[in-house]
């Protein structure tokens, strides 16, 4: 048995895509649709279609990836026309570029028969001028205050890494005021570089600085994991992303306290059969480890 409860939401496993990975098209979404994964969340939209950044903007390598895609989308209308039209439950992932385009989306969505779970994007790094939301705590606030005076709807939100404990306090003492639903740790590791043998650097946008997912990145999103885990109240569940390869990465995740458990870097390259390759190996650890369910374990990490 490996269901997974957020509020009255159920999956038959904690399995999905990461956002911005296989999620663009239709097409793409009923490929995961019609794998092994329990939900898909969409490719974060916006109000109007973009086209996003100048290729290259997505390399990958034995560690994982970087990417600057600029938020490429269909808009808001393509992706909820299409939830709109499926049983089951899905995610929606959505951002603007301001708190007033915020707003708009989110009304449209609170107008719409759409009956998912919504993913706010508090943590896109690749839009020039543009800071990740998630990293002002102030503006996360209000912008959260003001959201939840008419929003309807479930919601939780994607935030960035932190990599301070003080970090994690703030942001846990913003969210437990509102009845957020998930919380999505981690988006991307804002701003990186990858070089070449050429020197050069791999990506085009923003003078190669991308958002690094994949191998790299597990340590500090098991970390964001548990430190979410640790501070927010029960009834707001933690998805975890990042650095997701095996089952025992799904494991890891779930240890340190994650319902859902995304799959990006490593999904883009293996493509939709990855879910039953590690539910698979995760099933094989569970039956080592005796265990009937992800409850028995989820939030159990051992420390000295
Ligand atoms: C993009 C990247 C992200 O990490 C994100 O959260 C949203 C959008 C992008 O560049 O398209």
């Amino acid at each position: 048995n490996l269901k997974v409860k957020i509020k009255d939401f159920e999956f038959e496993n904690p399995l999905m895509n990461a956002a911005g990975v296989n999620c663009y098209t239709i097409d793409e979404l009923e490929e995961i649709r019609n794998s092994k994964a329990a939900s898909f969340v969409t490719k974060t939209c916006t109000l109007n279609t973009r086209q996003g950044n100048l290729e290259p903007r997505y390399y990958e390598n034995e560690l994982g990836s970087i990417n600057s895609m600029g938020l490429p989308n269909l808009g808001i209308d393509y992706y909820l026309n299409y939830l709109e039209s499926l049983d089951g439950t899905y995610f929606l992932s959505v951002t603007e570029m301001n708190t007033e385009n915020i707003h708009k989306i989110l009304e449209k969505i609170n107008e719409s028969s759409f009956n998912g779970l919504v993913e706010l994007n508090l943590s896109c790094p690749n839009i020039e001028g543009k800071p990740q939301i998630a990293y002002d705590f102030k503006t996360t606030d209000k912008l959260l205050a003001d959201i939840f005076k008419y929003f309807k709807k479930d919601l939780g939100v994607k935030l960035p890494p932190y990599f301070d404990l003080a970090h994690f306090d703030i942001m846990a003492n913003i969210l437990n005021k509102y009845p957020i639903r998930f919380v999505n740790s981690i988006n991307s590791i804002g701003n990186a570089i990858i070089i070449d043998e050429n020197d050069t650097v791999v990506i085009k946008p923003k003078n190669g600085f991308g958002g690094l997912g994949g191998e790299y990145i597990k340590p500090t999103a098991l970390a964001n994991v548990n430190a979410f885990y640790r501070r927010l109240n029960k009834d707001i569940k933690i998805i975890g992303t990042g650095g997701v390869n095996t089952g025992r990465d799904v494991y890891e995740h779930i240890l340190c306290g994650a319902y859902m458990v995304q799959i990006g870097t490593r999904l883009q390259k293996e493509k939709s059969k990855v879910f039953e390759r590690i539910l698979n190996e995760l099933k094989e650890i569970m039956k080592e480890k005796n265990y009937n369910s992800l409850d028995e374990f989820r939030g159990k990490l051992k420390t000295l």
